[in-house]
């Protein structure tokens, strides 16, 4: 571990802890809240890094104090050999979590390959239970394919899975409670989201979220009264944490509407090696250039900790507070620079 000293804080006094890596911007969903256009331009083959680039950069990362990496995309299970890099990333000895958000339609086949090389932690996307619906948000028909990457994951021996639910006003609102009986029965952990106005969300009104209270609200109107709990272990994470009279667990990521900012101490990596210090940046940091220069992980620690030590970012509190809030970037805007979707820089 690097001491205090190697470990940079930002102007808003946050360390870096936290790094999402995304190894590919393709995704094999349209889901309406992330890509809803017809059309989208892929990064270029070429431009994508390497396993072993991959690697270098998390060195790098750890040396300003990085110990938990997250794989997403995208769709992450769409690259390639996706276990080898899982191999290659859990050997590292600075990382203590290395953990996987993905839409479970192709894990029935890899997850005991991720399991077996290393991967510890998974989060699965999971925004219906009903297969005309889930065509409807996904724009395809893969509700099947899911559930049978879920019940895979847990054969494979994956515990503590998380569930992800963006809840959608007049989409999905209507169904927490069967979710939440589904994650119940399985062992797993729901999380619901607020609808999010991040880039890529187009479609994004305000009157579409549904905030925390009456996400709450209807979740004791099925169940009876929720207490809130571990609010003292909550640190950075983005997820408050709720328990039902049974003792069944549930979160509530509240970005729109109550974000987390002052505790933010995480990064974005995007699959062509673009650095982002906030989910809302408009700029990132190149570091494929340097890497593919020549630079080594000490040289891009360096870069890393500038740019850090000058970050001042705090993108979702700052739209709180925006008059006439609307979506981050239209789909012009978008086509014109895809780093700033979020399925470029890691949902
Ligand atoms: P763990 O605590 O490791 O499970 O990760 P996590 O809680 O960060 O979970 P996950 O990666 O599944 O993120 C869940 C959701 O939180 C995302 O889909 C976003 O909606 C929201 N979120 C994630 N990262 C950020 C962020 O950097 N800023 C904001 N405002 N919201 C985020
Ligand atoms: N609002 C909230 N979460 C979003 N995600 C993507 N787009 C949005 C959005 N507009 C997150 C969801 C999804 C993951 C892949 O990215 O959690 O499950
Ligand atoms: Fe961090 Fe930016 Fe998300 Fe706020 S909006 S929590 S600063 S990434």
């Amino acid at each position: 571990m690097p001491t205090p000293s190697e470990s940079p804080l930002d102007r808003l006094d946050r360390p870096l802890r936290k790094l999402r890596i995304s190894v590919t911007d393709r995704c094999n969903l349209r889901c309406g809240y992330c890509m809803p256009e017809e059309e989208y331009k892929w990064l270029p083959r070429s431009a994508i890094l390497s396993f072993e680039e991959i690697t270098t950069l998390v060195d790098a990362f750890t040396r300003l104090g990085v110990h938990e990496v997250r794989l997403t995309g995208g769709e992450p299970l769409l690259r390639r050999d996706l276990p080898v890099l899982v191999r290659m990333l859990a050997a590292h000895p600075a990382l203590d979590d290395l953990a996987l958000t993905t839409n479970a339609v192709g894990l029935a086949a890899e997850a005991a390959f991720l399991r077996e090389a290393g991967l510890g932690r998974l989060t699965i996307s999971l925004d219906t239970l009903r297969s005309e619906r889930y065509r409807a948000l996904t724009r395809r028909d893969a509700l099947e394919q899911a559930l049978a990457g879920i019940e895979a994951a847990s054969r494979a021996g994956f515990e503590g899975i998380k569930l992800n639910t963006v809840v959608l006003r007049g989409e999905n609102d209507d169904e927490l409670a069967e979710l939440l009986d589904f994650a119940r029965d399985g062992g797993h952990e729901l999380r619901f989201i607020e609808y999010m106005d991040v880039g890529g969300a187009t479609r994004w009104s305000r009157e579409a979220v549904l905030p925390r209270e009456e996400i709450l609200a209807r979740i004791e109107a099925a169940f009876g009264p929720v207490h809130e709990v571990d609010a003292e272990r909550r640190g950075s994470a983005p997820a408050q944490r709720y328990a039902l009279q049974d003792g069944t667990r549930f979160g509530v990521i509240a970005s729109t509407t109550q974000p987390f900012c002052g505790a933010c101490d995480r990064a974005r990596l995007t699959a062509d090696g673009h650095f982002f210090t906030c989910l809302y940046a408009r700029e990132g940091l190149d570091l494929a250039t340097p890497l593919r220069a020549g630079a080594g992980a000490q040289d891009v620690a360096e870069l890393l900790r500038a740019r850090w030590s000058g970050r001042s970012d705090r993108g979702a509190e700052e739209r709180l507070g925006m008059e006439g809030r609307g979506r981050l970037a239209d789909a012009q805007e978008l086509a014109r620079d895809p780093h700033l979707e979020m399925h470029t820089r890691g949902g």
